[in-house]
């Protein structure tokens, strides 16, 4: 990949240099705006450390959530300058704005070795604008705040598939280099990408089958295993003429989902039980079910044993892991152990048949730390969600392109 690094920046020098860094700080919070799942702030400090030890002024962006355009406080970083300044061990100071007089002022009075961070930067609807001029503009004032001798670092990896002000348009009006995380990141996902070891099971869960139908297309053809778990596989199982009664439904793909199985057929796994639940409630009743015994008005919420099972058989014999969202809604405990059990049969070959295996970002790996399984039993935790898929699918990420040109 021919994108200059942060050891390039470093070598060039960067004491007294404002920096503008991207991060990805977009961390799941509770009701009372906890952050649950730091991973994402600790994956970006060494960049971070890096740069303060160098003598820069580090001035940090990023996004939290989808606040569509406008300033909402449920979305403030406050809670991630916070557990940042905890974890760098010195202060980290929010600006009250995106780009405005407070960030201005604050980026000013900068001195070697601090570090800022400015408000959301979705928090101004230029920076996920389709017009191209408005994300330049936006982009413009991002890159006014590290001043003449700046530099821009990419190292929010989870966003770099999208082509946004802070990420993509930011990159061609400051030097550009790609940070530490995003460097890693790339680095082992192209070993998968390009050069899986076979056995290569995929296993996909998360919500959405419309999300995800294009990956499992893309990666059915180079794996040789595609399990499907999660929210996603009701709509697989009602295309096999299952009564999924009220779980998860995309009525509309129904159509895609028998196509793909018509063509992949022998390389999709689906459960072969479920946890189904009388309501979507954690004290919901609940009971393990054949694929065909969901009681009437009744959904499913997780895979069932004997599908942890099957799929821990596959993964046995893997060389090559990648995974990519949850079994089922493992944040409530009667439905974690679909998650559980997948995430440890990974672990398990990980150990015990050298399988080289990664975790694809934002929910599976807060599965994985929320249910307090051993992060070090992977090969590699990713930052990124979509970002890992679409690198994964051979898509190009918008963020690494503007880099490499
Ligand atoms: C993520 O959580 O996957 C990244 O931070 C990107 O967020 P987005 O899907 O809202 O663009």
């Amino acid at each position: 990949m021919a994108f200059k690094s942060l050891d390039d920046l470093l070598a060039e020098g960067v004491d007294g240099r404002h920096v503008l860094v991207r991060s990805d700080f977009n961390v799941p919070l509770d009701d009372d705006g906890n952050i649950t799942d730091p991973g994402r702030i600790n994956a970006s400090l060494p960049t971070i450390e890096a740069l303060v030890e160098g003598g820069a002024k580090v001035i940090l962006s990023a996004h939290l959530g989808r606040p569509k355009g406008e300033v909402n406080e449920k979305y403030s970083l406050a809670p991630v300058a916070e557990a940042l300044s905890e974890a760098l061990g010195q202060f980290v100071a929010l600006a009250g704005d995106v780009t405005g007089e407070d960030a201005h002022e604050r980026a000013n009075g900068l001195s070697e070795g601090d570090v800022m961070l400015i408000e959301n930067v979705r928090f101004d609807p230029r920076e996920t604008s389709k017009d191209e001029a408005e994300r330049a503009e936006f982009a413009a004032e991002l890159a006014a705040l590290a001043a003449d001798d700046g530099a821009f670092v990419s190292d929010g990896f989870g966003v770099v598939h999208r082509a946004q002000a802070s990420v993509y348009d930011v990159a061609k009006l400051l030097p550009a280099y790609a940070g530490k995380l995003v460097q890693s990141e790339l680095e082992v996902l192209s070993t998968v990408a390009q050069n899986p070891e076979h056995p290569y099971v995929v296993v996909l869960g998360g919500a959405k089958v419309s999300d995800k139908l294009g990956v499992i297309e893309a990666l059915a053809d180079k794996a040789d295993k595609v399990i499907i778990g999660g929210g996603m596989c009701y709509t697989m199982l009602a295309a096999q003429g299952y009564n999924v009664q009220k779980s998860l439904l995309q009525e509309d793909q129904l159509d895609d989902c028998k196509s793909l199985l018509e063509r992949f057929g022998d390389k999709l796994v689906l459960p072969v039980d479920l946890v189904a639940a009388s309501e979507f409630a954690a004290d919901a009743d609940n009971k393990v079910v054949e694929l065909d015994g969901i009681p009437e008005g009744w959904m499913s919420l997780d895979i069932g044993p004997k599908s942890v099972e099957a799929f821990a058989e596959v993964l046995a014999s893997s060389k090559t892991v990648f995974w990519n969202g949850p079994m089922g809604v493992f944040e409530m405990e009667a439905f974690a152990q679909g998650t559980a059990g997948v995430a440890q049969a990974i672990i398990d070959a990980t150990a015990n048949n050298g399988s080289f295996t990664v975790v694809g970002g934002g929910d599976s790996a807060a599965s994985v730390r929320t249910l307090g399984l051993d992060e070090a039993g992977f090969s590699h935790i990713s930052t990124g969600g979509g970002a890992s898929l679409e690198f994964l699918e051979g898509k190009t990420l918008p963020g690494v392109e503007v880099l490499e040109s």
